[in-house]
């Protein structure tokens, strides 16, 4: 499973890139609301960090518009994915930047029938809501494994990008399941390189190899 960083924060872009666990960056509007910087900008120095995909999102839901606004976007970089809304123009934008062989990544998807649409809409991804459905007492999880048994029963290539990933859980849910990526907040991803063990076990090697009194040099 690839692993997305869902922020836009660079230098948390930058410290997981670095450690080499990222594979892409998504964002959206409310992520650029917190970066507080102009999008265009600020997505043409994400694709200076990383060379996988990064998400920008449209902010129109008018057909025009929204053709007008993702191409914008794509011309910020060769590895900007247009995100669209899982809207009946969404789906028409997406069948048309297609193509056009740009990358796109439906958004919004709280149903395996919506999900269904995006992939005959030649979707490069799809993302599916895991957190804001079990936030209405819906299990996101299933629809994660809905959707990864439709896509398989008819070949459909969209790729499954879970999102709103809340959880150590989650992450470990959609990667059992299959999705084909996660996109996950910077703090999330950080938390799972932890466990208690492996701290405590550096305690004790790092107490024995004072005892030694040796240095490596
Ligand atoms: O970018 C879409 C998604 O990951 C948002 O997550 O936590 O705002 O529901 P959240």
């Amino acid at each position: 499973m690839k692993f997305f960083v869902d922020t836009a924060d660079i230098a948390e872009i930058r410290e997981l890139q670095e450690a080499g666990i990222i594979d892409g960056v998504t964002t959206n509007p409310s992520l650029v609301l917190k970066a507080n910087r102009p999008i265009k900008e600020l997505l043409k120095e994400i694709c200076e960090v990383t060379d996988g995909p990064v998400s920008g999102e449209v902010a129109s839901i008018e057909l025009d518009d929204m053709m007008r606004e993702g191409k914008i976007l794509a011309d910020i970089a060769p590895n900007i994915v247009i995100k669209l809304p899982l809207t009946l123009n969404g789906l028409k934008a997406c069948k048309r930047f297609t193509q056009e062989g740009l990358n796109t990544n439906v958004t919004l998807c709280f149903s395996a029938n919506q999900a269904l649409l995006a992939a005959k809409a030649g979707a490069t991804y799809v993302s599916p809501f895991v957190g804001r459905l079990d936030d209405t007492n819906i299990d996101g999880m299933e629809l994660i494994a809905d959707i990864r048994q439709i896509y398989d029963n008819y070949g459909f290539d969209t790729q499954i990008l879970a999102a709103s990933i809340r959880t150590a859980n989650h992450i470990r849910e959609a990667a059992l399941i299959g999705a084909d990526v996660a996109t996950v907040p910077a703090a999330t991803l950080k938390a799972i390189v932890k466990h208690p063990l492996t701290d405590k076990g550096l305690d004790g090697f790092l107490a024995d190899w004072k005892s030694t009194g040796q240095t490596i040099e």
